[in-house]
């Protein structure tokens, strides 16, 4: 069945299990064959969630005729680029398009230390490279989306402008091709480990859009920045260690820009410190803290500080929201 609208039937399943998902699959296959035809799909593919499934999903029913473009804009986690030319090209035999804009974007930001002007840089920079490689392909009629049922809920409720490339220029408007548009999350991931999805793409915690970007508060320094990065790969690697991975909701490190005294090898230190934030919630509206194993703390502390450069310092973030929201901008 095609969905032609935006609104989930009252009797659809809920795909909870691999044979619900296979079902959704099969049908899927069947209505974007039927729309695309021998069309050719754009995809921006950020290696999140819902691009991610709805990528592997466009390249089991039309293979070569997806494109996919990822933008590496420098503001991904450790690794994240690596994992979508491993999966996608390399195992999913994806065409794939990988545009490293990393000297453009950071370029760009350098200095801007407003929270809504770097935002805004950082959307309106993404549109104008996608735009760019969009231009650059022949013979382009649809562009595919990871569209979630949530966001199509709060895009009616105002809360949320729909959506991810909404803001392409006129003469690249496409046909929307969105096969997960009914589906909420649970079912999303669901239906991506069906897909053959690894767990470590399918079950990640939220990353903002504006990525590293609003965990390196003011203005973006390349150091900071790799000191982010650094830093949050180390949590990431502690916290699957500690048996926390898929338990705790959101966990990620930030570095703001003051620095204070520190000691290291009998020698005076003047170096950030890394704030480390892990929560939990169920609506993003409240989040409690979650409270860390003495141990954890230590190795936190002494791995962050050993080896991240540019760090002499590691805190914790007590604070639930509200008062506090979970980013830091
Ligand atoms: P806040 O900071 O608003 O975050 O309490 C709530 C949740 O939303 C995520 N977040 C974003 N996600 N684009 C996104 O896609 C954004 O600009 C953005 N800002 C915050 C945040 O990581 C948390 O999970």
């Amino acid at each position: 069945m095609a969905y032609d609208s935006n609104k989930r039937p009252d009797d659809m399943v809920r795909i909870t299990t691999p044979e619900l998902a296979n079902a959704f699959i099969d049908e899927q296959i069947k209505a974007i064959k039927e729309q695309v035809g021998d069309g050719k799909v754009l995809l921006a593919l950020s290696g999140g969630v819902d691009s991610s499934v709805c990528a592997a999903l466009l390249i089991k029913a039309i293979g070569d005729q997806l494109v996919c473009v990822h933008v590496n804009h420098g503001l991904l986690r450790k690794g994240e680029p690596e994992q979508v030319i491993q999966v996608f090209r390399n195992e999913l035999g994806a065409n794939l398009i990988y545009v490293d804009a990393v000297d453009r974007f950071l370029d760009k930001l350098a200095g801007v230390s407003d929270p809504e002007e770097k935002r805004h840089i950082i959307g309106e920079e993404f549109i104008d490279v996608f735009a760019e490689e969009a231009s650059k392909l022949e013979g382009i009629g649809f562009l595919g989306q990871g569209t979630i049922y949530p966001d199509i809920l709060e895009s009616d409720a105002g809360i949320k402008a729909h959506h991810n490339v909404g803001g392409l220029p006129e003469d690249l408007q496409f046909e929307l091709v969105e096969p997960v548009k009914l589906l909420y999350k649970d079912e999303v991931r669901v239906v991506g480990t069906a897909l053959g999805l690894p767990d470590s793409m399918v079950n990640r915690q939220p990353f903002p859009g504006p990525g590293l970007g609003v965990r390196c508060p003011g203005a973006i320094t390349r150091d900071r920045l790799e000191a982010v990065r650094e830093s949050d790969a180390i949590l990431r690697e502690e916290f699957a260690k500690a048996g926390l991975e898929g338990k705790v909701w959101q966990y990620f490190t930030v570095v703001p820009e003051f620095k204070s005294t520190g000691i290291t090898d009998g020698k005076r230190t003047f170096a950030w410190p890394c704030i480390i934030r892990a929560i939990n919630t169920i609506d993003v509206v409240e989040v409690t803290v979650e409270h860390l194993e003495p141990e954890l703390i230590d190795r936190l502390a002494a791995r962050i500080t050993s080896e991240v450069e540019g760090i002499n310092r590691v805190l914790y973030d007590f604070t639930p929201k509200p008062p506090a929201t979970v980013e830091y901008e």
